[in-house]
């Protein structure tokens, strides 16, 4: 299971515990990151850093850490659990006061941190050439609007993968008032004539770090995209559909609510997009 990290302490992940009185288990109080490295190496570190400060002043709880103590915390949870390439979940929330109230407790509060890693899968994006591709469905987003905060409040995320996976697809993009936003935890890209679009960043969707990336990618090397609403009739007849996290980094899709995606293979922007992203890494963090 791996060694956890939980308030000070590095710990065997099934030794790891909090208190039911956790505003993160009691009201979902909380945020969190989840940041891949390559190699050990972590990967748009500085990034991930910009957002958890921004989603923790959004919900108003003090940074705990500087961003070199969280640096040597990453790299001291990385180098127990083995290194290579691997993700690190991150989640903070406001702590455990003794009793439950929604308002933010007046008395000082430490807050709970909880940090704990997982082996990355080789992602589509490492062998453009033998990519599968994704089955999506498409599907209402009954979200709030605050989707820019990386909350660990999830429910209706999970409940839209979940659905996804109940109809044997891996994602679930999902639509408001006839415009697509994101997937249940991916952001997504369409391909249309030659052009890359993605929606612009809002309360609507989680400003994504790969999102970020796949689109300096794109202008650093010549690829026309736009940064601009897509409607629900654009992503059904797109010429190419792509998903990024930073777990999956950004991968084809190739049916759509049952129907194929072009002719139902990863198409060639796609590929020239992961050839990018794969060069961009290995210069960043080595061979991994
Ligand atoms: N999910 N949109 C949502 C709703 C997400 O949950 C995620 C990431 C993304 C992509 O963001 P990034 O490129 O920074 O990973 C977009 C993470 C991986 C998760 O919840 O596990």
């Amino acid at each position: 299971m791996g060694i956890a990290y939980l308030n000070g302490e590095y710990l065997p992940l099934e030794q790891a515990r909090i208190s039911p009185l956790d505003r993160g288990f009691l009201f979902a109080d909380g945020i969190y990151e989840v940041i891949p490295a390559y190699g050990s190496v972590l990967f748009r570190l500085d990034e991930h850093f910009e957002r958890l400060e921004r989603s923790l002043s959004e919900i108003q709880l003090t940074n705990p850490h500087t961003r070199d103590e969280w640096r040597e915390l990453f790299d001291t949870l990385i180098s127990k659990n083995g290194g290579g390439n691997i993700s690190v979940y991150l989640q903070v929330t406001r702590g455990a006061p003794d009793k439950r109230d929604h308002a933010y407790p007046t008395a000082p509060q430490s807050p709970t941190i909880f940090a704990m890693t997982s082996p990355i899968a080789a992602p589509a994006a490492d062998a453009p050439d033998t990519a599968e591709g994704l089955s999506v469905i498409t599907m209402e987003d009954f979200r709030w609007s605050r989707c820019d905060i990386k909350s660990i409040a999830l429910l209706p995320n999970v409940m839209m993968r979940q659905h996804a996976v109940q109809q044997g697809c891996a994602e679930a993009i999902l639509i408001r008032d006839g415009f697509a936003t994101e997937g249940s935890a991916t952001n997504f890209f369409i391909v249309k004539d030659g052009v890359v679009l993605t929606p612009p960043k809002s309360c609507f969707i989680l400003p994504g770090i790969t999102r970020d990336l796949i689109v300096e990618l794109c202008r650093d090397n010549g690829v026309a995209i736009e940064e601009r609403n897509v409607s629900e009739a654009e992503l059904n007849h797109a010429d190419e559909i792509w998903l990024s996290s930073s777990t999956k980094e950004v991968v084809p899709v190739v049916k759509i609510d049952g129907k194929p995606v072009s002719n139902g293979k990863p198409g060639p922007v796609w590929k020239s997009v992961a050839r990018l992203y794969v060069d961009y890494k290995r210069n960043l963090c080595g061979e991994s």
